[in-house]
C-alpha cells in the first residue's frame, strides 16, 4: 500500500436534461426511463464544457483539496473514449491547460471501466517511483456520440468528470489491490466507431459508425455477472468480508444492474453510493465523480474500506479496494 488519494474533485456542465426533455425528443416517458434505469437527469456539455474542460475543472478541485499545485504534478491519465480530438490526448490538454510543465501526460481507454484501469496504472507508478504525483481522471462527453434519435441509448448517458490526486505516503492506506478483465472477443455487444467531437458534422443519426451501438440485455447480463465475480475473487484473494466494506462505490451503469449486482453480492443498501438518478452513465466518468460526492458528504473517514467495481465496452471490467 502507500498510493493515497490526496484529494477528489469533479465536474459537471450546466445543462440538465430530464427525462420530460426527452420526452420531446423520443418517444418515451418519464415513467419508463426511471423504471428500466433509475435516471431522472443527466449533464449535457456545451460550449467551453469540452471533455479536457470538464477534467481540467475536476482536476483543479482535486489538487485543491490536495493542497498541491501544477508544479507538483508528475503525471496525468486521463481515462476517456471521446476526447474531442484524437491526437493530442485529452491528457496533454489538460497539461496545458493546468501549466502542469514537468508532467507527462497520456490517455487511456477502458469505455466504462477506465478509471478503474487508471488508478491501477497510476498506483503502481506510486508505488515505484514513491515521490511523485499523479493525476488519475475519468471525463467523457458521450452527448456528442449519441444518436438522439435512438431511444435505446439517449436515455441513458450523461456528461462529466472526475479525478483524484495520489501521491505516496508511508502508512497502511491507499489501493490495496485491484481485480482487472478484459474480453475482446464480446466487443460487438457495446462498441463505437471513432468521431472526435471536434467534427460534430460527422454525428449524424444517420451515420450509425459514430455512435454508441449496443446489445442492452446482453450487457445487463454480462455486467452483473463480471462485476460479482471480479469482487468476489478480489474478497477473496485479499481475505476481506463484506462485512469488512464501509462504502461500495460501483460504476453508475443504470439502477437495475446496480441492484442486481448489489443483492447477488449481499451487499447492505446503506453501504452503497448511486447517484446514477442525477447524472446518467457518465461512463470513465463515473466512479471519480460518485467518489468526490461521497468525500464532500463526509461518507468516507480515514481507515475505511472503500470498494469500487466497473463493467464497459470491450468487455472490461473489474474490481479495486481502497483504504481511505
Ligand atoms: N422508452 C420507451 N420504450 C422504450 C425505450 C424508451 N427509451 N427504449 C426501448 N423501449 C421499448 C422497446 O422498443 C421495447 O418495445 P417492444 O416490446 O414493443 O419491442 C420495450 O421498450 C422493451 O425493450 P427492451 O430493450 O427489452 O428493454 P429492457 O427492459 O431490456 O431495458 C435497457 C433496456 C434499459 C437498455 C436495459 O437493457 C439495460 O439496462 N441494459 C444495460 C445497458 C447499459 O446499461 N448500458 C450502458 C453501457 S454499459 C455499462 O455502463 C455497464
Amino acid at each position: 500500500m502507500g498510493a493515497v488519494v490526496l484529494g477528489t474533485g469533479s465536474s459537471l456542465p450546466k445543462r440538465v436534461l430530464s427525462n420530460h426533455d426527452l420526452e420531446k425528443l423520443v418517444e418515451t416517458s418519464d415513467e419508463w426511463i426511471v423504471s428500466r434505469t433509475g435516471i431522472s437527469t443527466r449533464c449535457i456539455s456545451g460550449k467551453g464544457e469540452e471533455t479536457f474542460q470538464l477534467a481540467t475543472g475536476a482536476a483543479k478541485k482535486a489538487m485543491a483539496m490536495a493542497g498541491v499545485t501544477a508544479d507538483d504534478i508528475d503525471l496525468i491519465i486521463v481515462a476517456t473514449m471521446s476526447s474531442h480530438m484524437l491526437m493530442p490526448s485529452c491528457a496533454c490538454f489538460v497539461q496545458k491547460e493546468l501549466g502542469a510543465k514537468k508532467a507527462f501526460a497520456y490517455d487511456l481507454n477502458a469505455a466504462c471501466s477506465g478509471f478503474l484501469f487508471a488508478l491501477d496504472s497510476g498506483e503502481k507508478y506510486i508505488r515505484v517511483e514513491k515521490e511523485k504525483k499523479v493525476l488519475v481522471i475519468g471525463a467523457e462527453t458521450l452527448s456528442s456520440r449519441t444518436n438522439w434519435d435512438d431511444r435505446n441509448t439517449c436515455i441513458l448517458f450523461g456528461d462529466g468528470a472526475g479525478a483524484v490526486v495520489l501521491g505516496y505516503q508511508d502508512e497502511e492506506r491507499g489501493v490495496v489491490a485491484s481485480n482487472l478483465f478484459s474480453d475482446g472477443t464480446l466487443w460487438n455487444l457495446l462498441y463505437m466507431h471513432t468521431a472526435p467531437s471536434c467534427n460534430p458534422e460527422l454525428i449524424q443519426p444517420d451515420n450509425p459508425g459514430t455512435h454508441i451501438l449496443m446489445e442492452g440485455k446482453e450487457v445487463f447480463k454480462y455486467a452483473v455477472k463480471a462485476m460479482e465475480g471480479a469482487v468476489q475473487e478480489l474478497l477473496e484473494r485479499e481475505q476481506i468480508t463484506l462485512e469488512d466494506i464501509d462504502l461500495m462505490i460501483p460504476h453508475q451503469a443504470n439502477i437495475r444492474i446496480l441492484k442486481k449486482l448489489v443483492s447477488r453480492l449481499g451487499v447492505k443498501n446503506e453501504k452503497v453510493f448511486i447517484n446514477v438518478q442525477k447524472y446518467g452513465n457518465t461512463s470513465a466518468a463515473s466512479i471519480p465523480i460518485a467518489l468526490d460526492e461521497a468525500n464532500r458528504e463526509g461518507r468516507l473517514k480515514r481507515g475505511d474500506l472503500l470498494l469500487v467495481c466497473s463493467f464497459g465496452g470491450g468487455f472490461t471490467w473489474g474490481a479495486s479496494l481502497i483504504r481511505w
